[in-house]
């Protein structure tokens, strides 16, 4: 099961004041995901963006939204996600009792059920949900914010989750975020990533058409594309 290797642009790293033409500017480059990262300031010390902005979003894009949910007990608000647009939710490990009960909220309501790890948080916890999720994400930074530096030993774990994933559900993708660009995201790819995550290395002063344009390059030389 090979999947389409995919850039994620983060709209966290974007200019909210010109949400409809940062939309344009990623659509213009041929995007076909877009990260949304909600944090919540009490699971990462930060507060990004909610339900209205994702209701915004959804009017004026047809792209894949892939909600990351940076929040504790994240349950009683999937269903508003599920509403306000997303068409992919992923909840964090750490951030749940019962992290296998939400994947299977999120399923029922029609989306894709994504569940994430933290950068300390052993990959063998993903090994019992990963039957149950469409989407598994490696975090190569400690959310909260963009613009990190990639943490070197994801290298590593992710080599350990393709592993994990080939073995127990080849139909999830892997997904990594956090200090992805043009540095790191042909090896990433090679490695087995599926879907990267990139927010500062998109919406920066060059422009998200040029930058994205210049990564889709990179990765058709490669034959990713
Ligand atoms: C970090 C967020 C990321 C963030 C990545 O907590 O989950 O999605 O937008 O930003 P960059 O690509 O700048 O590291
Ligand atoms: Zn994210």
């Amino acid at each position: 099961m090979s999947h389409a290797k995919t850039i994620a642009p983060s709209l966290l790293a974007c200019d909210f004041a010109f949400l409809q033409a940062e939309l344009g500017a990623v659509h213009q480059a041929s995007a076909t995901w877009l990260h949304f990262d909600v944090m919540d300031g009490q699971f990462v010390p930060n507060i990004s963006i909610g339900l209205p902005i994702l209701v915004a979003t959804r009017r004026h894009t047809t792209m894949h939204i892939d909600v990351h949910l940076m929040m504790n007990h994240p349950e009683p608000l999937l269903e508003a996600f599920a509403l306000a647009g997303a068409d992919g939710i992923t909840i964090h490990v750490e951030s749940t009792a019962h992290p296998h009960r939400a994947l299977q909220l999120i399923r029922s309501l029609g989306k894709q059920a994504g569940i994430c790890i933290n950068p300390g948080t052993p990959v063998s916890m993903l090994e019992p949900l990963l039957e149950g999720a469409d989407l598994a994400l490696l975090m190569s930074v400690n959310p909260g914010f963009g613009g990190q530096q990639f943490i070197p030993a994801t290298h590593a774990r992710l080599e350990e989750l393709v592993s994990l994933r080939d073995r127990v559900n080849p139909e999830c993708r892997i997904q990594i975020d956090g200090g992805v660009g043009m540095g790191n995201l042909l090896s990433l790819f090679a490695a087995g990533a599926d879907v990267l995550v990139a927010g500062s290395a998109v919406f920066n002063a060059r422009g998200a058409t040029a930058n994205l344009n210049e990564m889709h390059a990179a990765m058709q030389l490669a034959g990713l594309r």
